[in-house]
């Protein structure tokens, strides 16, 4: 069978999707991928609340099952993992679109926040053991405040869930999806998405952990596997870790000229440090750093021309992320060492 891809969601990938509205997200993965055998569909509703709430339910629902859907109704995310028909099961992706706790007063008062982190919380908890190995669990999810108060990245490191990706969430990559407010009289319609991305996390068992080193507290961050990052490296154009969309597209000198400030506003101050810390050395690493920026560049370029320069900006504040950690992993490692001693 050919594998087919919509988004970043295969024909060959085992998905779980939880907290549907009226199952149009799945409906979409299924139509691209010409059947839905791979498809676990669920909703906290049941079938009743379903078609009551939402006009097209019923109908996705006969055309997810036509396709082979396996569709599940009553799934309280945060229980999920203690069901007999579902918590024994791995999955490559499990997907919570829009996870909302419902309205219980104005998005920004704290009791709603925590409501709605209490609602990620557990199902984090449950979704980590619901993992195939290098499986993923996928939250898209609105990113301007109050909904970056659910701090979702550190309600998934509690888990060790760490987070791979960050991308943005677009609803025309998904041809028949309708999001749905889901809760109160108006449950049947959309609602303002505004800047929305795709959160992915891969369970990591040192993610998140605290470390107490020398009276100071470090969060582990992993350095990811050669496999991981390879498929991570592969993506890297995609995500969004600074908030750059106003980066013009790649023109020419302009854009050549906005990027070589970037590199010394991310890399400056490593620069200056190495300088400092060793003074002169036999080895140039201010002029290897240049060539390696300036190779990545045109690699990134030759890849896609016309790419715009914030997916390449992007990936050099993920490699000063990723240095970050390396550090503190190093450090972790060296404590250990002397504890050892
Ligand atoms: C904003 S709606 C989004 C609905 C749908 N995912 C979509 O994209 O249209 C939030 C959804 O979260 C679901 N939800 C809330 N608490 C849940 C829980 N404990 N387990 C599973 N789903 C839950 C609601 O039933 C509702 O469908």
């Amino acid at each position: 069978m050919e594998e087919r891809w919509i988004k970043h969601y295969s024909s060959f990938h085992r998905i779980l999707l939880v907290g549907e509205g009226d199952f149009s997200f799945s409906l979409s993965l299924a139509d691209a991928f010409g059947s839905a055998s791979n498809i676990v569909a669920s909703s906290l509703d049941s079938y009743d609340e379903l078609i009551t709430k939402y006009k097209k339910a019923n109908s996705n629902l006969v055309h997810l099952k036509n396709m082979g859907a396996f569709i599940l109704h009553g799934v309280d995310a945060t229980e999920m993992e203690h069901r007999s028909d579902l918590g024994k099961q791995k999955f490559d992706r499990i997907i919570f679109n829009l996870p909302h706790a419902g309205f219980h007063g104005q998005e920004m008062l704290p009791h709603v926040i925590s409501l709605h982190r209490k609602l990620l919380r557990g199902f984090f908890r449950n979704a980590c053991g619901m993992l195939q190995k290098n499986g993923e669990i996928h939250v898209s999810h609105k990113t301007k405040c109050p909904y970056s108060e659910w701090k979702i990245e550190d309600l998934a490191a509690e888990y060790s869930l760490m987070l791979i990706e960050c991308s943005d969430f677009k609803i025309e990559d998904y041809p028949g999806y309708k999001h749905k407010r889901g809760d109160g009289s108006r449950c049947d319609e959309p609602f303002s998405l505004g800047e929305c991305s795709t959160f992915k996390f891969m369970f990591c068992p040192a993610a998140g952990k605290m470390q107490r080193i020398g009276g100071r507290e470090f969060q582990v961050i992993p350095v990811l596997t050669e496999q991981h990052s390879t498929s991570f490296y592969k993506q890297l154009p995609l995500c969004r870790f600074t908030n750059m969309n106003d980066v013009p597209l790649y023109t020419g000198l302009t854009s050549q000229a906005h990027i070589r400030n970037e590199c010394s506003r991310i890399f400056g101050g490593y620069l200056n440090h190495v300088k400092e810390t060793f003074g002169r050395t036999s080895y140039d690493v201010h002029g290897s750093l240049n060539d390696a920026l300036r190779l990545g560049f045109e690699q990134y370029m030759r890849e896609g021309r016309g790419r715009p320069l914030s997916g390449y900006i992007d990936i050099l504040e993920e490699l000063h992320h990723r240095s970050i950690s390396r550090s503190q992993w190093l450090i972790w490692m060296l404590s250990d060492l002397d504890m050892e001693q």
